[in-house]
């Protein structure tokens, strides 16, 4: 092996969920499942109120890092797919039409597809390049009468495109059509101005580079929007009612809030603004430049999606060694190697169906996060050229 592979473990899966956390997250988890007994807007008592106000706090500090204003507006979910299940069942009805992109993950495909069979419901990808990068401009050849909702992943978690989120939201709030942006791979990685951009809706998860626990996860829902929750139930609010509350938050809020995961996205927060995000932008995007220009080098690798990173890139690079099986490449990585990655469609396949590798498994990923540094990389390249030698 080479002087650059040693033994200890290379954690290169963050788009899957970030590892490790930050010490804070550790701390503040422990500390709050030890120490607050009280039930979130529920018990009366030192414990109930201690956990009200993190919550609280919590929530505004969250509405301000995502650029929103109305802080009631943010809602805690238990995932991203919570989220993003939330708004297409909750506003997608009979014969609706919904405009996607080719990068969208199975958290926004498989409702759609369900959608499809159920309520006739009808979707259409944009105009692409080559890494599914959409044109916002092609938004209003394409609309029709029925158009209720464009979805978009703000960033690829197989290619790490970048789309135009920006341009996309204009164009959806020129055309009075709300948008829907998947943030899983943006959120803690670039910054975020949802009311300045105009989205309507927004779905993200806490753990990955929002750095929180697993069964965490935050929803936008601009207030010009209303759409049915996906649960109904206790709230801890106008108890004496059988109906379900419209106030918000709680409106989709039923059932215990996971607290312990509301310390960790407080934590995880405290860590990403001492931090600072744009230097998590900088050192996320230069190691992700490093690894492609890295792999560029190794004969036999082909790497798919944008390879220019200077406008951006997302954490995520994927890449085959010529004909080899993706599974094969990253169980050695995994095994011998000891770097974490993952292998085969990500959930999301019309990705592959756009790069061409739908038929053949897959691709093998590595995927960055702010605990990463440039020696982590190159063990990364180093076993990739010495498994693409010997293979
Ligand atoms: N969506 C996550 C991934 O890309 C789980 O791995």
């Amino acid at each position: 092996m080479s002087e650059h592979l040693s033994s200890e473990l290379v954690y290169l899966d963050n788009a899957a969920t970030s590892f490790p956390k930050p010490e804070g997250v550790y701390d503040a988890v422990n500390r709050f499942i030890r120490e607050n007994a009280g039930s979130p807007t529920r018990g009366i008592g030192e414990g109930s109120d201690e956990t009200n106000r993190l919550l609280d706090l919590t929530r505004r500090r969250l509405a301000s890092f995502l650029g929103i204003r109305k802080a009631e507006r943010l809602i805690f979910t238990y995932s991203a797919t919570d989220g993003l299940s939330t708004v297409l069942f909750g506003l997608l009805d009979e014969g609706d039409h919904v405009l996607i992109t080719p990068l969208e993950h199975n958290s926004v495909l498989r409702p759609l597809d369900m959608l499809a069979s159920e309520k006739g419901v009808m979707f259409n990808i944009l105009p692409h390049d080559y890494t599914g990068r959409v044109y916002a401009d092609s938004i209003r050849d394409l609309v029709r009468p029925n158009t209720r909702l464009i979805a978009i992943s703000m960033v690829s978690n197989v290619l790490g495109t970048i789309q135009p989120y920006k341009e996309i939201c204009e164009v959806g709030r020129k055309l009075g059509i709300p948008v829907l942006l998947d943030g899983a791979q943006a959120a803690g990685h670039i910054p975020i101005e949802l009311d300045k951009w105009g989205a309507a809706f927004f779905a993200c998860p806490g753990h990955k580079a929002m750095l929180g626990l697993q069964g965490t996860g935050i929803l936008y829902v601009n207030e010009d929007y209303t759409v049915r929750p996906l649960r109904v139930g206790g709230t801890g609010y106008l108890s004496e009612s059988m109906k379900h509350p419209t106030a918000m938050p709680q409106y989709y809020e039923s059932g215990t809030i996971n607290m312990p995961g509301v310390a960790s996205l407080s934590a995880g927060l405290d860590f990403i603004e001492s931090f600072g995000l744009e230097k998590i932008d900088l050192h996320v995007t230069a190691l992700a430049a490093r690894l492609i220009s890295g792999l560029m080098e190794i004969p036999g690798v082909v790497i798919y999606g944008p390879k220019d990173t200077k406008d951006g890139h997302g954490g995520v690079v994927s890449f085959n060694i010529g004909e080899h099986n993706c599974t094969t490449v990253g169980e050695i990585l995994a095994g011998k190697y000891r770097i974490a990655n993952r292998v085969g469609f990500h959930c999301a396949p019309l990705t592959h169906r756009l790069v061409g590798t739908l038929d053949r498994g897959g691709t093998v990923r590595l995927s960055i996060g702010v605990f990463n540094a440039a020696e982590h990389i190159e063990k990364a390249l180093a076993a990739v050229q010495e498994i693409a030698t010997t293979l």
